[in-house]
């Protein structure tokens, strides 16, 4: 212990399962670059306060590319008990490079507490940036595919139990047009990660006369944050990214959900691109829809990472405890699952196959017993009332063993007298979408609306 960077006042050495325990090298060193980032702009600022010369921060600065340069090339030694956390490797490295002369005085004034905090900010800022491209993309393609097959027509459903026809691409907005408020929702998040700790040093601030309006510009933060104790402490932003790429994943669970049923035999709606299946060992006939499965079962992974992390931090004292620690690797892997998630989703959805003849297929007209309600509405009959003739009619198609459409003018006649030869205009799946007109309905205009609503969402509108 006396050999680590804190090691001024020990004196005996670490249990060597304490040494692994403790250690998060092995995981934080995904923030090699921001951890360098933030120090280059540490060193700056603290040149201009003068802690540091000139000279000594180009040395520094110098010393920090050839780090980096090492971490990029996968020629970092990292000293298996000493490099505790990418602070203390990339401080030490550093040290090795220029002479620990200078390499010692750039902490000065500074804790591995708001490091950390700053490091963790700019990653998760950087990545959901990322994200926010993939699910752009995946919101391109959704609104491409309902311009183009907005003339399908398939069931839909409530209860699983077919209910009334719908348009394929108004089953595509369903989903679309939440992924596209996830979008809005992310943006905000983002913005409110994107704000600076770095200054803060271990809770009660800096004593140098540090400019941390400065650091933050160089660094790409929008704005300061205020209080030392609890920027240092805060992971609120983890679990607020996290809540959001649970909402993200519940939503991606469901929409996988849907397209199982849909690529099954018994429905046939759509057929999953070779590229996102797999076969059976055992059944050769097989093939399964593994991408749609594991987007369902990512998501509870991704959820079970956030409800941990709310755990681990509900009861720790104020400031820094080494319990925040454990908030960097349900970071990591909430992340990575999250955005190769909405890229394999955006992989099936544009390499899927739509079947609109097997959705005709599924459409019963029975599923028009509520615009055959309509039709006596429209000529001023009580809904309560044509619900419970139409109801009949239901009953005496499946009395007679025919479909509702194929019950004679006469016979819907024997059930209401009210009833007109234009009766039978209702055996229409398209006549029935085309009546759903209002705003957010399953016309054909209504749809198209939809998809310049979630256009405008795509531009921030
Ligand atoms: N590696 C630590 C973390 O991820 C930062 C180090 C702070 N350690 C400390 N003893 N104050 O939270």
């Amino acid at each position: 212990s006396k050999n680590m960077l804190w090691g001024g006042r020990f004196t005996g050495g670490l249990d060597p399962l304490m040494v692994s325990y403790n250690e998060s090298i092995y995981y934080d060193r995904a923030f090699y670059a921001q951890d360098i980032a933030g120090s280059i702009a540490f060193a700056r600022a603290n040149t201009v306060s003068g802690i540091l010369t000139k000279d000594e921060f180009s040395a520094i600065e110098k010393g920090f590319a050839q780090v980096k340069k090492e971490w990029e090339t996968n020629t970092f030694d990292i000293k298996p008990g000493v490099d505790e956390d990418i602070h203390t490797a990339n401080e030490r490295r550093l040290g090795e490079i220029i002479g620990t002369n200078i390499a010692g005085k750039l902490h000065t004034g500074r804790s591995r507490n708001e490091q950390i905090a700053t490091d963790m900010r700019l990653w998760l800022r950087d990545e959901l940036r990322k994200i926010e491209t993939f699910l752009t993309d995946f919101l391109q393609v959704t609104a491409a595919r309902a311009e183009k097959e907005i003339d399908f027509v398939m069931p839909g459903y409530t209860h699983l139990q077919r209910a009334q026809p719908i348009r394929w691409s108004h089953w595509l907005l369903s989903y679309g047009l939440a992924f596209a408020t996830d979008l809005q929702r992310l943006r905000e998040v983002t913005a409110r990660i994107n704000r600076s700790p770095l200054g803060f040093g271990a809770l009660a601030g800096n004593s140098f006369k540090i400019d941390r309006e400065a650091m933050a510009k160089e660094l790409g933060f929008d704005s300061l944050l205020f209080n030392s104790m609890g920027g240092v402490a805060d992971r609120d932003f983890v679990v607020e990214a996290m809540q959001w790429g649970t909402t993200l994943m519940s939503h991606l669970s469901r929409w996988a959900e849907d397209l199982i049923l849909y690529s099954s035999a018994e429905f046939n709606f759509v057929r999953l691109a070779d590229a996102y299946s797999t076969g059976s060992s055992l059944m050769p006939q097989k093939k399964n829809p593994d991408s749609l499965e594991l987007l369902r079962g990512k998501s509870g992974r991704a959820f079970g990472h956030m409800a941990g992390l709310m755990m681990t931090i509900k009861g720790i004292p104020s400031t820094y405890n080494k319990d925040l620690q454990e908030s960097v690797e349900p970071m990591l892997d909430h992340v990575k699952t999250v955005g190769d998630s909405i890229q394999i989703a955006t992989g099936v959805l544009s390499t899927l196959d739509a079947r609109p003849a097997s959705m005709l297929k599924a459409l019963t007209p029975d599923m028009l017993a509520t615009d055959l309600a309509d039709y006596l509405v429209r000529r001023g009959v009580p809904f309560r009332e044509t619900h419970h003739i139409s109801g009949r009619v239901v009953a005496l198609a499946e009395k007679e063993g025919v479909p509702m459409d194929k019950l004679s003018f006469e016979q819907l006649r024997g059930v209401d007298g009210r009833f007109e030869e234009d009766i039978m205009e209702t055996w229409d799946y398209q006549r029935s979408v085309e009546l759903k007109a209002a705003k957010g309905g399953t016309s054909k205009a209504a749809v198209l609306e939809q998809v310049e609503v979630l256009k405008g969402m795509l531009e921030g509108k």
